[in-house]
């Protein structure tokens, strides 16, 4: 794993949307993995505003973000179609038809599970998978005890998920209790992960993903046996570490090393 060690959030989010960026100039026709929650705001921010400049394009790029709640219309306002409408895709010159969500008011979620799972292989599959961490360890929607091989289903939504994303509803009971999400197989077969991490609540599962041991109570700690995951965390969400120092000595204040 590449720790990349920000001194602040704002500069953790402008080293993951150069990440993101780079991709695409690399490969105008990226498939990339997209990622909600509140982590991405700023850095969904921060591609707008380069894009209004005449940065970077997404004319070419294919989208599949990883979950979306079972029950929620795309219009649904607390949806992640929503979100991500709001975020990023109603400011850049995307094309629509490249965007791809689970729909969670399908008739069928175990069957709009695996028509996702096979759109995304028939896409050639993903370039760069954008990661947030959920406080439990959850990555996309797999709360622990998630298969580590699975391919994209409907999960079960922890309490502690629940609470967490009970801000974005009008009342405790709307919050779902379901949601499609890519499996920990999917997010694997990806060719490269971004994890983004901000804050003193990530700590942590920050800990537990980059130093612990790989186990399914904490799934974001299988991205240990990804070979290319980057990690990019603001000091806040780094205090819990053990091995800071290395980390700072290969990639200083998130620079690049000479073998990268
Ligand atoms: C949500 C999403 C995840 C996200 C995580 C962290 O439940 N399903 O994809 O990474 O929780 O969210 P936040 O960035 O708001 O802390």
């Amino acid at each position: 794993m590449k720790i990349l060690i920000l001194d602040d959030e704002a500069a953790a989010i402008a080293k993951a949307a150069e990440i993101l960026e780079n991709q695409i100039s690399q490969k105008p026709a990226s498939v990339l993995g997209l990622a909600t929650g509140g982590t991405m705001v700023p850095l969904y921010d921060c591609l707008r505003k380069s894009h209004a400049k005449g940065d970077v394009s997404f004319a070419s790029v294919v989208t599949f973000n990883l979950d979306e709640y079972v029950g929620l219309a795309p219009e649904h306002a607390g949806s992640y179609h929503t979100y991500m409408r709001v975020a990023l895709f109603d400011h850049i010159d995307i094309d629509v038809s490249n965007v791809h969500l689970p729909v969670g008011n399908a008739a069928d979620p175990v069957a709009e599970s695996a028509r996702f799972e096979a759109l995304i292989s028939a896409s050639g599959g993903i370039d760069l998978q954008l990661l947030g961490l959920g406080q439990n360890g959850h990555i996309g929607f797999n709360e622990p005890t998630s298969s580590l091989s699975s391919p994209t289903r409907v999960k079960t939504l922890t309490q502690s998920t629940r609470d967490a994303n009970r801000q974005y509803f009008d009342e405790t009971e709307d919050v779902p209790r379901y949601a499609i999400t890519m499996g920990i197989g999917t997010i694997l077969r990806s060719k490269a992960c971004l994890m983004l991490a901000t804050g003193p609540n990530k700590a942590k599962a920050v800990a537990k993903m980059v130093e612990g041991p790989v186990m399914a109570s904490c799934p974001a700690s299988v991205l240990q046996m990804h070979a290319k995951v980057t990690v990019v965390l603001d000091q806040a969400a780094s205090k819990d570490l053990q091995l800071t120092d290395y980390y700072h000595h290969v990639h200083p204040r998130g620079a690049g090393s000479e073998f990268d």
